[in-house]
């Protein structure tokens, strides 16, 4: 098993080759280069060597409410266990820090159930939806499939 690591910040570029490649084949959300480097802090990585493989971030949204954002793996390293165990760190984390409650939005919800996620509706998610939807170009015609995660934490 390959060890999830803290991203650091000569990782960005290469996270956002990784995210951006499946972007183009229209399999996740594309995020710009700053969007990277201003939420370093929420990814994990793992790494081949030098190189970073795969990649998953935590961004925190509220104090009860956290998204699991650009998941990725190279294609080369997929069907390994690595996503499993990236969602799993983002998961620990979320625990750590007392927040109960962990989504994603994606195209791949099968992927997510088998980490332990289940479909809800995106209207139960409404600060995801006003809070930053609204800014994306598909806005308000969503493709994606939202889950949810329910953690057990010390309050
Ligand atoms: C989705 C993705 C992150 C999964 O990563 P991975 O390392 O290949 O997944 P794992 O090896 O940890 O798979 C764990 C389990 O999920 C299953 N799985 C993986 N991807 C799946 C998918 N797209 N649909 C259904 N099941 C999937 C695996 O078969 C495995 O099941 P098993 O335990 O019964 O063998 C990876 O395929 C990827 O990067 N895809 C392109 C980007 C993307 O779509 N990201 C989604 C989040 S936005």
């Amino acid at each position: 098993m390959k060890s999830v690591e803290k991203a650091r910040i000569r990782d960005a570029a290469t996270i956002h080759q990784l995210i951006n490649y499946f972007a183009d084949k229209g399999e996740m959300l594309p995020r710009a280069l700053s969007e990277i480097y201003e939420n370093i802090r929420d990814y994990f990585v793992i790494r081949q060597g030098e190189r970073v493989i795969a990649c998953a971030a935590l961004h925190i949204s509220w104090e009860d409410l956290a998204e699991i954002k650009s998941a990725a793996v190279a294609e080369d390293s997929q069907q390994q266990g690595i996503g499993v165990q990236l969602v799993e760190a983002c998961l620990k984390e979320a625990k750590e820090l007392g927040i109960p409650t962990v989504f994603c939005f994606t195209y791949q919800p099968a992927f997510f159930e088998k980490c332990g996620f289940c479909q809800v509706d995106k209207m139960e998610l409404p600060r995801k939806v006003w809070g930053e939807c609204y800014l994306c170009p598909k806005f308000p015609d969503c493709d994606e499939v939202a889950l949810v995660y329910n953690l057990k934490v010390e309050i």
